[in-house]
């Protein structure tokens, strides 16, 4: 089968299509034949070894696992002997982020990992997006407790955090001001903003109002600068590290003081029953996933490189069977 293939770390060209072996699925594994996938920024922070923590996890010297790629949808090509959830046939879509795997003609994954059967009323092109950038959004949402009626700003609403960010805050009834470019402030009120600050505009560090959550969904930030925009009790939480990687620290050191506090919650949780909550949020309408780009699988070099610049809109699609 043809797959994206790279054998070191480094920028978007170390990655070639190659053939490889069609992976067998075993005793209790489902073999899905990948229609869409996408280029995100976890395949990037793999790819490239950045931050230089993630060779703790995928090899030191050389990545062990050689084709990225962590949200798809496809459909169930072969079962093993053990599945009795899903049969061949089946629409499905997940991440496999630490198999990875996804930027290839076929991906195998145990069928009670983070997967689930595609909603009638999607396509690959919804589903596939639907994860990666929803499962940051759900954990921050989830680790702070927002409920509907907190006041909550999201920096970075367009990306693809950002973007799932404000739709799940708004289904939970929290009240969203988004913080975004001036050519994206439509977009972003469409995905349910109940306020809208452009950056370019305005510096959103000195607005006047106060918040329950502050999320830096593209950590462009500091909770230094944030901290004022907190009601008493306020919770910052942000996409990145932070300046001198303060935020996991600050993170530990904030709450032992009482008051506004930041938060930090990694890994983000991903499991079959992450993913069956967003498929109930993209078969009700409460979830539309962004799509900006969409290329090839021979066209994934390029690709990597747009999603690179840091000004994707959403999500970056690469479509493996061109024909679907
Ligand atoms: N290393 C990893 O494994 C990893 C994995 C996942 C995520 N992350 C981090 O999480 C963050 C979000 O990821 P993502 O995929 O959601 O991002 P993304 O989709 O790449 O974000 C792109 C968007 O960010 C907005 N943006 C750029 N500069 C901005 C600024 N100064 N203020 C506000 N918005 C700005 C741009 O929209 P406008 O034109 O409207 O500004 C653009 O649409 C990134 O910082 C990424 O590095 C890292």
């Amino acid at each position: 089968m043809k797959a994206a293939v790279r054998t070191r770390y480094g920028p978007p060209e170390v990655v070639r299509i190659a053939d490889v072996d069609k992976p067998t699925p075993k005793h209790h594994e489902v073999l899905v034949k990948v229609h869409v996938t996408t280029v995100n920024r976890t395949d990037c922070g793999f790819r490239a070894a950045k931050p230089f923590i993630v060779r703790f996890f995928s090899g030191l010297i050389r990545p062990r696992v050689t084709v990225l790629g962590s949200e798809f949808a496809g459909v169930v090509e072969a079962v093993g002997s053990g599945v009795t959830s899903f049969e061949v046939g089946d629409n499905v879509f997940g991440f496999s982020e630490g198999r990875w795997g996804a930027h290839a003609e076929y991906l195998s994954i145990p069928e009670d990992g983070p997967l689930a059967p595609m909603p009638a009323n999607v396509t690959y092109e919804e589903a596939a997006p639907s994860t990666e950038g929803s499962r940051y959004a759900l954990s921050f949402i989830r680790k702070a407790k927002i409920q509907g009626g907190h006041d909550v700003l999201v920096n970075g609403a367009t990306g693809a955090i950002g973007s799932a960010a404000v739709q799940l805050l708004t289904s939970l009834g929290a009240v969203v001001t988004a913080v975004c470019a001036t050519e994206h402030v439509e977009l972003v009120r469409g995905l349910g903003a109940y306020r809208v600050i452009d950056y370019l505009a305005e510096d959103f560090t000195k607005d006047e109002q106060t918040f329950d959550v502050v999320l830096d969904s593209v950590g462009k930030s500091s909770y230094g600068r944030c901290k004022r925009l907190l009601k008493p009790g306020g919770i910052y939480l942000s996409s990145e590290l932070g300046p001198l990687s303060m935020n996991p620290i600050l993170a530990l050191v904030t709450p032992l003081f009482g008051g506004k506090r930041v938060m930090f919650p990694i890994p983000p949780k991903y499991d079959q029953e992450m993913v069956g909550h967003l498929k109930g949020m993209i078969e009700s309408g409460e979830l539309k996933p962004v799509i900006d780009r969409r290329y090839r699988l021979d066209q994934i070099v390029e690709a990597y490189r747009y999603v690179e610049t840091g000004q994707k809109v959403g999500n970056v699609l690469i479509s493996v069977d061109p024909g679907t």
